[in-house]
């Protein structure tokens, strides 16, 4: 069975526009859970630009919610993530003009940066996770450095397959990586872009087990709840 996390990132996104409470990523993370997710992803950026610590601290400590914390290899970031304890965490590269994370890691110059960091949440039993590009070598350095599971990026896919590109290139090196590191023992996942066609194009690919969705999940649902709020409110201003 694949599985869904759902990136409740953009929910805290819409809160922090306000400055008040509403919508609370604490209250989406048990309503996704009850939706169905198998679980839930938290950016813990450098910045707080979505996620602050007091979300991540809450959210981790939900019972039987499985939360995979996303972190940036920033050392004060390492260490509220070993704090908190989530289930899973993914590294993933984080610069700070991005808007999102723009695509996997460079593990040609951080490997034993990373490895270091990945050992330490081995140690506390955490399921480790690289977000990296569609690379062989890439695939090649997580095994060295020891992680249980890659995240392939799939934001160059999306794109080629949203703007009616010729995609198959980048769809093959995805398979390719997939099956290699399934030979390698690395459990593989995919995330970044994805909607309901990238999805059911991916889907297909039998060495991805986890699928991890953030924005257009989060934003097709105003689309699939706007008629049942806007009809409340009609109730309740009838006269
Ligand atoms: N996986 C990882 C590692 C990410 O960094 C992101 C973006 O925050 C996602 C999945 C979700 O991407 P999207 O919001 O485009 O669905």
């Amino acid at each position: 069975m694949k599985r869904l996390g759902v990136n409740i990132d953009h929910i805290a996104t819409l809160r922090n526009a306000r400055g008040e409470n509403h919508p609370d990523p604490v209250y989406a993370a048990r309503f996704v859970k009850k939706a169905g997710a198998d679980s839930i992803t938290i950016h813990l950026r450098e910045d707080r630009r979505h996620i602050n610590d007091y979300d991540a601290k809450k959210i981790c400590s939900i019972k039987n919610l499985l939360v995979n914390l996303e972190i940036s290899t920033n050392l004060e970031i390492i260490k509220t993530a070993l704090k908190i304890k989530p289930d899973f965490v993914c590294i993933v590269p984080e610069n700070r003009k991005e808007i999102t994370t723009e695509g996997g890691l460079n593990l040609k110059i951080n490997k034993s940066k990373i490895k270091h960091i990945i050992s330490k949440f081995k140690k506390k039993k955490i399921r480790t996770s690289l977000f990296i590009n569609p690379s062989i070598e890439d695939i090649k350095r997580s095994k060295k450095i020891g992680v249980d599971c890659v995240e392939i990026h799939t934001g160059r896919l999306s794109n080629l397959i949203k703007s009616k590109k010729n995609y198959s290139k980048e769809l093959k090196k995805i398979i390719n990586c997939s099956k290699f590191a399934i030979k390698n023992n690395i459990e593989v996942h995919a995330g970044h872009g994805l909607d309901y066609k990238t999805t059911k194009i991916l889907r297909r690919i039998k060495e991805i087990k986890e699928f991890n969705i953030g924005h257009f999940l989060i934003g097709e649902s105003i689309f699939e709840g706007l008629t049942k709020v806007i009809k409340k409110f009609k109730r309740i201003i009838k006269t």
